[in-house]
């Protein structure tokens, strides 16, 4: 653990300073997103108290039910997005279009409005009642189309491009970690101080685990590769680490969040009834996979680093397996012999 008394925007001026020619816009985005995450992880942690807990009454693009801790996410980050003047676009797991943003005219000249973000508002919304960790998710990429407000084109890009990923879990306490492609790093909300404090520097997560997170529900609907990757990590075989423990919260970022601290590898597969998978590539495979990939671990679809897929719709959905390194390339394996 790292004891540096070291906020999190203080570590964002420091990265920026690796970079001469970097305007200072990504710092402030970041910083813009770090509060939003502040104003919702204080909602979450009193949503018991005031009336901000159950469901809309309305569907999502998702075709999910919404809770209205769901909305109230989603408005806090598209409204500081929007404020922010540093995006053409925002891209959200509860909107169905993305949003353009024109660019600001502040102290007489327009502000280069030059990235575009993706959010999953609040990721594993369906535990909220439930007092289990949920969390929020982001990507930013650099839009690439010139001015004005963004463009699909600019929303669509393969995770490859992403400038800067991260993910804030409301738990216990409320932690961020966040990757501009130098590593990952993990902060920890200090209430009391309202700031995110460095608690880990470039995380590694280890090549290989013994703990494997699926919903087992699921099981009659899996592949025969996933089938048999499942018994396997289930005998009993010392010398290979076998039998895995099974932790499966059903937040995807608590999930990830653990594994990437203890080691552990991540299946949502495609089965027989979604047959793409559930998972959202743009708002939730794509961060957490640069993520994982910048702290040594693997992210792939079965087939293909997730980074590399090309997104041909915002809400498009993906299998996912992302983890120990080790243990993903395994999984591959058993995918590839399937018959
Ligand atoms: P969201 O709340 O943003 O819709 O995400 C829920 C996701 C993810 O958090 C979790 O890993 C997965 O749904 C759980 O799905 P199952 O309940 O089907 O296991
Ligand atoms: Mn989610
Ligand atoms: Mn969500």
């Amino acid at each position: 653990m790292v004891n540096k008394f070291k906020t999190f925007y203080r570590h964002i001026i420091e990265e920026e300073r690796k970079y001469p020619e970097a305007t200072g816009q990504l710092s402030d985005l970041l910083a813009d997103i770090a509060l939003a995450c502040k104003v919702i992880s204080l909602e979450v942690n009193r949503a018991g108290l005031i009336d901000i807990l159950g469901f809309t009454g309305e569907e999502n693009i998702q075709g999910e039910q919404v809770k209205k801790l769901d909305v109230f996410a989603n408005d806090i980050l598209t409204h500081v997005m929007k404020q922010g003047g540093h995006i053409c676009a925002v891209c959200s797991e509860e909107e169905e279009n993305f949003i353009p943003i024109e660019e600001q005219f502040t102290d007489n000249k327009f502000m280069s409005n030059k990235y575009v973000c993706h959010f999953d508002p609040l990721d594993g919304s369906s535990n909220i009642e439930a007092n289990v960790s949920i969390g929020t998710i982001f990507s930013v990429y650099k839009r690439i189309s010139k001015s004005g407000p963004g463009s699909l084109e600019d929303c669509l890009q393969r995770g490859v491009s992403q400038v800067a990923a991260g993910y804030v879990i409301y738990g216990s306490s409320s932690m961020l970690a966040y990757t501009t492609g130098n590593g990952v790093h993990l902060f920890t909300l200090d209430p009391s101080v309202g700031e995110f404090l460095l608690s880990n520097e470039n995380i590694k997560i280890p090549k290989k685990s013994k703990i494997y997170s699926v919903n087992e529900g699921n099981q009659s609907k899996w592949s025969k590769g996933i089938n048999n990757f499942v018994s396997y990590i289930k005998q009993n075989d010392k010398d290979s680490g076998r039998p895995y423990s099974s932790r499966y919260i059903g937040s995807l970022v608590a999930d990830f969040h653990r594994n990437l601290l203890y080691g552990g590898v991540f299946l949502y597969p495609a089965d027989s009834k979604n047959t793409s998978g559930k998972l959202r590539l743009m708002y939730e495979a794509n961060p957490l996979s640069f993520i994982v990939e910048q702290a040594g671990g693997r992210s792939s679809d079965g087939k293909q680093r997730i980074l590399e897929v090309t997104p041909e719709n915002l809400h498009q959905r993906t299998p996912l397996f992302i983890g120990s390194e080790d243990d993903v390339k395994l999984i591959e394996k058993f995918l590839s012999e399937e018959k």
